[in-house]
């Protein structure tokens, strides 16, 4: 009985966020995959939810489940439907079955800092983006910035010729797969929470992803090094169904997209500061980070060029353009 009665409370309660709501209250949950602290999604939920708390406490409450403790990328889209969840931000890379549009933000190299998405989502084009999904029941209330991805392996990468013949963890998007095949090496499309274990075990060699997530995963931990290319955005769009958000109480709607806005807001403009933090603690904690000469830059983009070429028509050629614009 007791195990029974202990094996209940931990499925129930699997982790610290819960059991805020009162009775009455509109129950938001949020659930996403990445880690609370050291991470702008992470923390950019857990700011959301306590704003909420405080500032619609008695009509709305929040309670945010992190690292894959409810659904993963795949499951929460069908969640949000069915009304388990009320919000999550998946990776747009991960959207493709919903709309081809979004492989945009997986083109390789196409920005050239933060600051050039940060130019891109605030533009017209980048805005009526949001809404591309409206035909699967979903709506985009916002982006939701991490940063640029870096390379890792177990052995040395320079270059690209270094990558071939390696396996590499891939987001379940076909952009990125393309984009290692490319360099001749093997993409493996892996939910975000088996990352590390594959990584230790061998089932890959090597991954892409942000400076938080390759930090929070501890991923650097079980690799040679990490090349920072900066070659890939990882942003994430804030997804609920159009059926819970229209049967909102127009107050109650207008105060949770005004307090979404203020905090997805603050947390995109200390995105980069939140990744700059996790490249030092890698390095503090013994990882070791290469950088890339001009020259080898060039490798890394000439190697990927092709992806443009496969998805351009898929996209739109405008969009790729006002993309492009938003570099300095
Ligand atoms: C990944 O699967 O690598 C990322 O999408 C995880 C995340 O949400 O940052």
């Amino acid at each position: 009985v007791f195990a029974g009665i202990a094996g209940l409370i931990a499925v129930c309660l699997p982790g610290a966020a819960q059991a805020v709501c009162d009775p009455g209250e509109l129950t938001i949950k949020f659930s996403h995959v990445v880690a609370e602290k050291g991470h702008p999604k992470g923390e950019m939920a857990a700011a959301l939810a306590a704003r909420i708390n405080t500032e619609m406490n008695g009509s709305a409450c929040m309670e945010v489940y992190p690292s894959s403790e409810l659904y993963d990328d795949d499951a929460v889209m069908e969640a949000l439907l069915l009304g388990e969840v009320q919000i999550a931000a998946p990776s747009i890379s991960k959207l493709e079955d919903y709309t081809l549009k979004y492989r945009l933000f997986d083109l390789p190299f196409l920005f050239s800092d933060m600051q050039a998405v940060n130019v891109f989502i605030e533009s017209e084009i980048g805005n009526s983006l949001l809404n591309e999904m409206s035909d699967y029941g979903f709506v985009g209330i916002g982006y939701m910035l991490n940063g640029l991805k870096q390379f890792s392996a177990n052995k040395v990468l320079e270059i690209p010729k270094d990558a071939e013949g390696l396996a590499f963890r891939v987001q379940t998007s076909d952009v990125a797969v393309s984009m290692i095949e490319t360099l001749n090496a093997r993409p493996v499309k892996l939910p975000f929470k088996d990352v590390f274990y594959s990584l230790e075990t061998g089932l890959v060699d090597g991954q892409e992803n942000t400076w938080s997530n390759i930090y929070t995963q501890r991923l650097f931990t079980v690799q040679d090094g990490v090349l920072e290319t900066n070659h890939q955005l990882l942003i994430y769009l804030a997804v609920v169904s159009q059926e819970w958000l229209e049967g909102l109480d127009p107050a109650i709607r207008a105060t949770f997209l005004k307090i979404f806005k203020e905090v997805s807001g603050a947390y995109n403009a200390r995105a980069m500061e939140i990744n700059a933090e996790s490249r030092s603690k890698i390095i503090r904690f013994g990882g070791v980070v290469r950088g890339l000469t001009p020259v080898q830059r060039k490798e890394w983009v000439s190697a990927m060029a092709p992806v443009w070429a496969k998805y351009q028509d898929q996209i739109g050629l405008d969009v790729i353009e006002a993309a492009v614009n938003s570099n300095a």
